[in-house]
């Protein structure tokens, strides 16, 4: 805090200061719209009082730098204070430049490249004079039924420690003109929604919560990250707004963070919806007793916190900590001197979608693209004579993302236009079905099997449509529809040189594709970008070299499956996968082992690795080892590769997962060139939330494992003593 926001907030009625920590649609300011205010607008069920309404200090939503001058400017003609707004935004993956889904980011395996994309989208951002994000999103996943796996970067604490920061760090920088705050988002656990069900009950032990869920908005802590976002759903049977265990206790205590703390929307009413609030009067006191400093989308400290004060059971001190959070937020985003930030119309229209911006949007998929199988068929030969591009999802721009916000579909370069401009018209289209899960038509069948007999190669655009995935958006099914199946079969009677692009949210349960399909390149779901991206992909300008972090399981039965899961009692071995054994923790229908593993993603070249070597056998704290390995390229293509390092604490007080990553490294070879990568290894790195909940070390013996995915084995063992 600093002496000027303290001086505003002496200034305040105690109605402005609850007003102040409202958060309602920007719409609201916005004339003309014609649905403003409260009256109409969305907001209006919020009733909130007419005038303290131009006292709020915070809105969501709602894109375009002329809107939000548009905004301001009434707004602060209608203040009585006149304390400009700051506006916030769902800036996920990207603003009007859409890159991948950030779990295609994850992907890449690129701690620089998140960096890159998350300062692409703040520059834009700011220029549409947005304030604040709310990104990154660092739930951690496991049940790919869930939706908005596609915003996580998967399974992992520890790659979505190292991504949570590089988003923080690239949205944030030094917070100059073109950067933008940056929200940690659901803290806690939301990722653990039960059955894959968005907003599901949560039920996760402390030292699960500790061990897996809460590293990675931990990082985004320690990378500065100014707000957090409570999560809608329940841990330990309080919902997460209300949950002072977690908003007091752990995050504002433990972690020391004193930024501010937002609801998600509505959710001071789902209080009362979940069981564990009485009424909206209820709701504000345990919000703001936890520590929530803004209420999103709902009315319950408007209408009750001053009541909740008078009556002693908050104290105006509370408040006005709250308060002062946001006005230190505003201070530092400069609205305090400047309420119109960095708006501009005009170099907005520069900026947004320019050649350099499609560049790295492009980069961005190309980079998050995991080539799940090749049986020799890719890269396709560029001077090949015809191809035929078929597929629900071959020529259109509904592939860039279920949070496009400032995106659009028609700004999207579809595959068949990214086909296009790289071969020229060689490419003929045929749609071949629809894509709607449930849709069972073949009438586009014939029509797309002439066209692949006729051509020498095949472009197979498969998969689910973009809002299949994204909030609210869960699936029971995460196969291919039959139909899309039926339309490659027909394919392969006619041409075998295919290759299925897969367009998807999600790790999908595509077994019978891995079986039939010669060829899969994931693209996930792609960004502005996406088309010409996989068609450079396809043709080998650009070689694949994401790895996927989370896992695709072989049947949905599987799931949750991840990598860095326990040993259990009963482990059944890894060479008797494919075997029934009785008796140890296994199906009798399905092996155990996952269709593609975490970590896993081919490439069109090859890389060996060697010499491996481990620089000790015995580790005190305060000392290291060092592991290493040569890598080299075999190949035919100078490409990229990500390395990956884990350890296994062998014995614990607890249970320890059979694997953990703990080091990564992406890396460039030319053909034939070799390089030595090393990691280190130190004490910290073997903390984990031990018998007496204490983060702390164990003695005894490590194993040791690089390579190219989940599945290596160890190299090398040490003891901590
Ligand atoms: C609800 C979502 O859960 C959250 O992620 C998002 O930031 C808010 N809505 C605001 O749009």
């Amino acid at each position: 805090m600093s002496q000027r926001t303290e001086k505003i907030l002496a200034q305040m009625s105690i109605d402005e200061k609850i007003y102040f920590i409202e958060q309602i649609t920007t719409a609201t300011f916005v004339p003309s719209l014609k649905r403003p205010n409260i009256i109409t607008g969305p907001d209006s069920a919020l009733k909130l009082d007419k005038e303290l309404i131009y006292e709020v200090g915070t809105t969501l939503n709602l894109i375009g730098a002329e809107t939000m001058i548009e905004a301001q400017d009434h707004f602060l003609a209608h203040s009585k204070s006149k304390r400009a707004l700051v506006f916030m935004q769902d800036v996920i993956h990207g603003h009007r430049t859409l890159y991948p889904i950030n779990l295609g980011v994850a992907a890449s395996f690129d701690r620089d490249l998140a960096r890159e994309l998350a300062q692409m989208a703040a520059k834009e951002a700011s220029l549409d004079g947005i304030g604040v994000t709310f990104a990154p999103m660092a739930d951690l996943v496991r049940d790919p039924r869930w939706g908005r796996v596609m915003e996580s970067s998967g399974e992992d604490p520890y790659l979505n420690a190292e991504m949570a920061r590089a988003t923080v760090e690239g949205l944030q920088g030094d917070m100059g003109k073109y950067n933008i705050g940056a929200c940690v988002k659901h803290f806690a656990a939301y990722g653990a929604a039960e059955a894959g069900r968005d907003y599901n009950t949560v039920d996760v032990s402390e030292r699960t919560l500790r061990e897996y869920y809460l590293p990675a908005y931990k990082s985004a802590i320690d990378a500065g990250v100014k707000m957090v976002m409570t999560a809608f759903n329940i841990i330990d049977g309080v919902p997460c707004v209300g949950n002072k265990h977690l908003i007091k206790d752990i995050l504002r205590d433990e972690w020391g963070f004193d930024g501010v703390v937002i609801s998600d929307y509505g959710a001071f009413d789902e209080m009362i919806t979940h069981g564990a609030s009485e009424n909206q009067k209820e709701s504000a006191y345990l919000a703001m007793d936890a520590g929530c400093d803004i209420e999103m989308m709902t009315s319950c400290y408007a209408h009750h916190l001053k009541e909740l004060i008078e009556e002693g059971k908050i104290s105006e001190a509370q408040l006005d900590k709250s308060v002062l959070r946001v006005l230190d937020l505003k201070e530092e985003l400069g609205i305090l001197d400047n309420p119109y930030r960095s708006v501009s119309p005009e170099e907005a229209k520069r900026v947004q979608l320019s050649p350099e911006h499609r560049a790295l949007a492009r980069k961005g998929a190309e980079q998050s693209a995991v080539l799940l199988k090749n049986n020799g068929v890719l890269p396709f030969d560029k001077e090949v004579g015809s191809v035929a591009l078929i597929g629900p999802l071959g020529a259109t721009g509904e592939i860039h993302g279920s949070w496009h916000c400032g995106g659009k579909a028609e700004e999207t370069v579809s595959v068949y236009e990214g086909l296009k401009n790289l071969l020229g018209d060689k490419v003929k289209y045929a749609q071949g079905c629809q894509i709607e899960y449930d849709s069972e038509d073949t009438s586009l069948f014939d029509e797309a099997c002439q066209l692949a007999k006729n051509s020498e190669c095949v472009v197979l655009c498969l998969g689910e449509h973009q809002d299949y995935s994204g909030e609210g958006n869960c699936r029971a099914s995460i196969d291919l529809p039959e139909v899309q199946y039926k339309l490659l079969e027909r394919i392969l009677e006619v041409n075998k040189n295919v290759a299925v692009a897969l367009f998807t949210g999600r790790p999908l349960a595509i077994s019978r594709l891995d079986k039939l399909a010669p060829a899969i390149l994931n693209m996930w779901m792609p960004g502005t970008e996406g088309g010409s991206a996989c068609a450079n992909l396809l043709f080998g300008e650009v070689i694949p070299s994401g790895k996927i972090t989370m896992t695709f399981p072989r049947t949905l039965g599987q799931c949750p499956i991840y990598y860095n899961h326990y040993t259990t009692g009963r482990p059944k071995l890894e060479q008797d996968d494919l075997k029934r054994v009785p008796y140890t923790s296994s199906y009798i229908d399905a092996p155990n082992s996952p269709l593609y593993p975490f970590g896993y993603g081919l490439s069109y070249t090859s890389f060996e690795y060697s010499d491996y070597k481990l620089s000790g056998t015995v580790m005190r704290a305060g000392e290291r080892l060092i592991a290493s390995v040569k890598i080299k390229n075999t190949g035919k293509y100078r490409a990229r590769e990500a390395v990956q390092f884990y350890i296994r604490d062998l014995k614990g007080s607890c249970v320890r997962p059979v694997k953990e990553l703990k080091g990564f490294e992406k890396l460039e070879l030319d053909i034939g060139e070799e390089k030595t990568v090393t990691f280190e290894i130190t004490e910290p790195m073997l903390r984990y939330w031990t018998r007496n909940m204490r983060h702390e070390s164990e003695k005894g013996e490590f194993e040791v494992f690089i390579g190219k995915d989940s599945t290596c084995a160890p190299f090398a063992k040490f003891e901590l003593i």
